[in-house]
């Protein structure tokens, strides 16, 4: 038994195909896996705070040092760090907003990137503190990516994700991108074929 966090960032409820794709992905899981339990979280239901100047204090105070006022601030973020760090796998549903990540998972990002929880500097160096785990993406790009593409190397996306999640330790960290979903309905419904056949394949071994 496994506890499973699935998150979905798109602020589009119905029309998402991020979030379409991610419950296609949990579905199919938890038909496999009867017993894992799912703790669902959505950003639009629920946004995250952007830091403020407050909260960043709070979260540079050593834990003994800090006020309750201090406290309460980090209260939210405590929060979303305890669930993420009791999920042994994480699936995550993220649109690419201008070639990186919308706003709402990226506060989310920096609520989950805490001293002293999720990383710690040791010697000078910086150390992750939340290995173990493992992080899938699903994604849905409007236009594609690959070679031959006028956005080939465009893609902010991924590499924000994976370099905040790799930052925290994890090592474990997949994606699975519908591309090409705003170029006319030949190439959407290609791109989302693609990225069901990549469910398919990653939900029977992940
Ligand atoms: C504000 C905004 C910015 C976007 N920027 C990009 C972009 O830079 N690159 C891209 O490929 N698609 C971009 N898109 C298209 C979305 O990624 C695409 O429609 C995707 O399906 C949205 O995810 P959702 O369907 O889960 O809501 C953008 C869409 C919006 C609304």
């Amino acid at each position: 038994m496994a506890n499973i966090l699935h998150i979905n960032s798109s602020p589009r409820g119905e029309r998402s195909r991020s979030r379409r794709l991610a419950q296609e992905f949990i579905t199919t899981w938890k038909a496999l896996h009867p017993d894992d339990i799912i703790t669902y979280r959505d950003l639009r239901e629920s946004p995250v705070p952007h830091v403020t100047e407050e909260w960043i204090a709070a979260d540079f105070t050593p834990p003994s040092a800090l006020t309750t006022e201090l406290a309460d601030t980090l209260k939210f973020s405590d929060e979303l760090v305890d669930e993420f760090l009791a999920a042994e796998r994480c699936v995550f549903s993220v649109p690419m907003y201008n070639f990186s990540i919308p706003s709402n998972f990226k506060a989310y990002i920096d609520y989950i990137v805490r001293i002293g929880r999720t990383f710690a500097i040791k010697d000078g160096q910086f150390e992750g503190l939340a290995g173990g785990r493992k992080v899938l993406f699903i994604t849905a790009r409007g236009v594609e990516y690959g070679a031959g593409s006028p956005y080939f190397g465009w893609d902010c996306q991924e590499p924000a994700l994976r370099r905040a999640f790799e930052f925290i330790g994890v090592k474990d960290i997949q994606f699975i991108h519908a591309n090409g979903l705003d170029l006319g309905d030949d190439r959407q419904k290609q791109g989302i074929n693609e990225a069901q056949a990549e469910i398919e394949r990653l939900v029977a071994t992940w």
